[in-house]
């Protein structure tokens, strides 16, 4: 697979920083090509910047429609031959122009064991659903919110004193180990999608 990578943001960056990082000491064989927000005040875009890594903000509220956002998104992703598309604490639902121009290679990270808790504030809804476990889901993007095929998911505990931002805190630092891994599970290869699963051929997922 091609290993150039396009990361959308739209705030903090920290899991664009996980990737950056991951890329820097060679434990994540890729290229980040470019750093994209829909937000100019996203502070990834400075973390990018920092590593020396080309940025671009495209505004939505710029562009007449939702699909021509993410037909602007998939030009510029195309123009810098981008294989794999990342998104990391991206805000915005992905339409077909986007999804269609990379097909089963947009991921998405999410902090919760999906499908339980999906969209916003997943860390506050798991605390206050009472439950004992949740954890961090990287999957494919498809046109349904935080929907498509599981690529990894790692547990993380729930204690009686967490409160949102402590629980948060916890499964971040497992979001910042799992992505770069499962970037790389996907870049290199070895899987296929059966259905609403992601399947990995034997010797890899021994590997
Ligand atoms: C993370 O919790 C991620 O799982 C969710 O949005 C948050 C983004 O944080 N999709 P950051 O911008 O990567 O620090």
């Amino acid at each position: 697979m091609n290993r150039r990578l396009g990361v959308l943001i739209s705030g903090r960056g920290s899991n664009l920083q996980a990737l950056i990082d991951a890329t820097r000491d060679g434990l994540l064989d890729a290229t980040i090509a470019v750093v994209i927000s829909n937000r100019g005040d996203a502070a990834g875009l400075q973390r990018a910047q920092r590593a020396g890594i080309e940025t671009l903000c495209l505004d939505h509220r710029a562009s007449p429609s939702r699909d021509a956002h993410d037909r602007a998104v998939a030009h510029e992703l195309r123009a810098r031959d981008v294989g794999l598309v990342c998104l990391a604490g991206y805000m915005r639902l992905i339409g077909a122009p986007l999804l269609d121009a990379f097909p089963d290679a947009i991921l998405n990270i999410h902090p919760s064991l999906l499908p339980a808790f999906p969209g916003v504030d997943a860390q506050r809804m798991a605390l206050e659903h009472g439950v004992k476990v949740t954890g961090v889901t990287v999957h494919f993007v498809t046109s349904e919110l935080d929907n498509g095929p599981i690529v990894i998911q790692r547990i993380v505990q729930v204690m009686d004193n967490d409160m949102p931002d402590t629980l948060a805190a916890r499964i971040l630092v497992e979001e910042h180990r799992v992505y770069p891994e499962a970037v790389r599970v996907v870049l290199d290869g070895a899987w296929r999608i059966e259905g609403r699963r992601f399947v990995r051929s034997v010797n890899a997922a021994s590997a």
